[in-house]
């Protein structure tokens, strides 16, 4: 059989994990395909960094149209991540009859809807594997090996930089803007890191995996979202001390004609898979009604992981081409015509578990006045600390709650900070208990 050519956009860190790929396991790949895979041509703006791999044998340009556009090119592989310009370079390359691989949540969880119809009415695939989870082949399990169940939920842990930063501030006391310089300097964290610590990287991959789960289109702009940058290193102790871990998790379940998609910092059980997730692992636990739970675990992101999952993306395509690419699994997991528009469910109809911690002056009756709040609202107590005073006049209060609507949490917390004791910066954490 032919090779099959692969030119690539981005020589960031995926991007020289990627060609490190191609060229050191090129044996191993053909003997896997039984054909071989070459890169041909890459393009990035700076072509003068020395990456520590020999492209001698890759022809190199600073312009991406020189890829999106060739005649010899195959496949497009787009690691230039954002949403513009790699959204016109994707179309540009699909509208020249190549197949696309990304490793671009964002560009997935913005413009797939745009993308998919155009990949298939050229008959090109695209591969997106590394866009959830870096190295772990999560989309494949849920598209594939869990094709056969109705999926009743999906969650994890999904951001590499945040579950780094909360393990180094859980395990040494660590200070969150030092730790995320020490993220970014390992290769984890997004060009821009806002999007990583304040949710909006979990909220781009849940968005995919719901879709996904439930055969329903993508909808990130209505994904609940919020991030880890308000948790305190007294938070990760209050939070240890009544037996849980803080965790930035995504969390999608389906209710009929309703899906329910919520990105949060999350009180964990210390004795769940989830709370011993470390460092920048990822794990997804994927929910069936015939297989019930299965987890997957692994490097969330990081130059050798997330090219692993790239290439194997890569591979997949080239097992095809150019014949049989409507063989594959449908992008999304179930045909298109079959995928529906599912509405989201409102925040304020969820229902779970709340920590909530206030600072209030510590004066005779502060906590009653909280208290008959809550009462109001119909909402019970499972604990509550107040801590000792500090250095200012106010002191954290932490309370949890029984399971409640968030509707009813918010209404309570908004009269709460009201009072002329409390102080306007609640926090509110949700809760989750794990079957597994
Ligand atoms: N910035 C992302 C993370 C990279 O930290 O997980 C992988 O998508």
């Amino acid at each position: 059989m032919s090779e099959v050519r692969v030119g690539l956009l981005g020589l960031g860190t995926i991007g020289t994990g990627v060609a490190r790929i191609l060229i050191e396991q090129q044996a191993l790949i053909s003997r896997r395909l039984g054909r071989k895979v070459v890169l041909v041509a890459a393009a990035d703006r700076d072509l003068a960094r020395d990456r520590g791999l020999d492209l001698s044998a890759v022809r190199l340009s600073d312009d991406a149209n020189d890829i999106v556009r060739a005649d010899d090119i195959d496949l497009v592989v787009e690691l230039i991540g954002g949403y513009e310009p790699a959204r016109t370079f994707v179309a540009t390359a699909l509208e020249h009859g190549k197949h696309v691989v990304t490793a671009n949540k964002a560009l997935i969880a913005k413009h797939g809807e745009e993308l998919f119809p155009l990949a298939a009415e050229k008959g090109l695939a695209v591969g997106f594997e590394a866009a959830v989870g870096g190295g772990i082949p999560c989309l494949k399990a849920l598209r594939e090996g869990c094709a056969a169940n109705a999926i009743e939920s999906v969650y994890g842990i999904l951001n590499g930089t945040c579950n780094f930063i909360l393990t180094k501030m859980e395990n040494e006391g660590a200070d969150y803007a030092e730790v995320l310089k020490e993220a970014q300097a390992l290769g984890y964290a997004e060009a821009d890191p806002t999007f990583d610590v304040e949710g909006i990287d979990t909220a781009h991959k849940l968005s995919i995996l719901a879709a996904m789960a439930f055969g329903a289109k993508i909808r990130f702009d209505e994904v609940f979202t919020e991030g880890i940058s308000r948790i305190t290193p007294s938070d990760i102790a209050s939070a240890r001390e009544l037996g849980y871990r803080i965790k930035l998790l995504g969390i999608a379940k389906p209710h009929g004609d309703q899906v329910e998609m919520r990105v949060h910092p999350t009180l964990v059980p210390h004795s769940s898979q989830m709370a011993n997730v470390s460092d920048s692992y990822n794990a997804v636990m994927v929910s069936g009604d015939f297989v019930e739970h299965t987890l997957y675990f692994g490097r969330g992101a990081g130059e050798r992981p997330t090219a692993s999952a790239v290439v194997a993306d890569i591979m997949d395509i080239a097992r095809v081409h150019p014949h049989g690419v409507e063989h594959l699994p449908a992008p999304m997991g179930f045909v298109e015509s079959e995928r529906r528009e599912m509405a989201t469910m409102p925040v304020a109809d969820i229902s779970c578990e709340y920590y909530v911690r206030l600072m209030v002056r510590d004066e005779p009756g502060v906590i009653a006045a909280v208290t008959s709040i809550l009462a109001d609202q119909r909402i019970s107590l499972e604990a509550i600390i107040q801590k000792e005073r500090h250095a200012t006049n106010s002191v954290p209060v932490v309370m949890l709650t029984h399971e409640t609507r968030e509707g009813n949490l918010q209404a309570a917390i908004a009269r709460i900070t009201a009072l002329e004791s409390v102080e306007d910066n609640a926090l509110i954490l949700r809760k989750e208990q794990f079957a597994a």
